[in-house]
């Protein structure tokens, strides 16, 4: 469903530039539930950003659903990620102009896909999500957020989702409410590739890559909470 192969991300800064991902390659296939842990700055959303064909690699290929992304037209491939990719984003990116509702379905606006009122009160409901849906992000909590920029997300029901920490603003219930989704969802045969610093919710995962200075370090399959402590010490030193 996506492959990485040995991708490559530098940035040109002022006087030099900087390689923040090396040589990474990853496999994922549809109904995998793909975790990906390391410290602050590792590059785990730039990976994310090269995989979701939201930013290209200066070296490598990737492939979503078969099609390399560096080969596609911007049109061919912003259609790609519109109906194949769903991600739910670090910073959530919703719009302030808009009310809960409205962020919810813009990407099924933007397909001219229908739209169903009833379908995203049950799905913000099953969120555990308490606010009305007429209020505008300004006017939510950062865990509401968060949860608005997941049911954005689900409503798609797309094939792969991409999650940047898509639990980092949530209580402890709301967390493994969201957790217990993904994993339904990729029982149910959708990708999904999650950045997470919890490290008993990747531990709930069948396989986590543990990424350090832009390189995967090490990929533990079915992982234990004690197996990736481990490996973060060693990161530690
Ligand atoms: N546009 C950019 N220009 C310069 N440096 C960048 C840019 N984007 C990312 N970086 C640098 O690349 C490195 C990786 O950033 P990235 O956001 O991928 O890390 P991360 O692992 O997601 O961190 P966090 O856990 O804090 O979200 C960081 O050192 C960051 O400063
Ligand atoms: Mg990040």
């Amino acid at each position: 469903m996506i492959i990485a192969k040995k991708i490559s991300k530098q940035i040109q800064l002022a006087s030099h530039s900087v390689e923040i991902l090396h040589e990474t390659t990853i496999c994922a296939r549809p109904g995998e539930f793909l975790s990906i842990i390391g410290p602050s700055g590792s590059g785990k959303t730039t990976l994310l950003n090269c995989l979701s064909g939201l930013m290209m690699p200066s070296s490598g290929e990737v492939y979503i659903d078969g099609q390399c992304i560096q080969r596609l037209s911007a049109g061919k491939l912003a259609q790609l990620r519109r109906t194949v990719i769903s991600t739910i984003f670090q910073s959530y990116n919703l719009l302030p102009a808009l009310n809960v509702l409205d962020n919810v379905v813009l990407p099924l606006r933007l397909n001219h896909q229908r739209i169903s009122k009833s379908e995203v009160k049950t799905l913000l409901n099953g969120l555990n999500f308490k606010a009305d849906l007429n209020q505008f992000p300004n006017q939510l909590s950062g865990g509401e957020q968060q949860k608005v920029a997941i049911a954005r997300t689900l409503v798609m029901h797309a094939q792969v989702i991409f999650a940047d920490e898509p639990t980092g603003a949530l209580d402890l219930i709301s967390r493994q409410v969201i957790f217990q989704q993904l994993r339904a969802l990729a029982e149910q045969g959708v990708c999904i590739i999650m950045v997470t610093h919890d490290v008993e919710q990747a531990a709930h995962t069948g396989r986590a890559l543990i990424l350090n200075d832009g390189r995967i370090i090490s990929e533990v399959k079915h992982p234990s909470v004690d197996q990736l402590f481990a490996q973060m010490d060693t990161i530690r030193g």
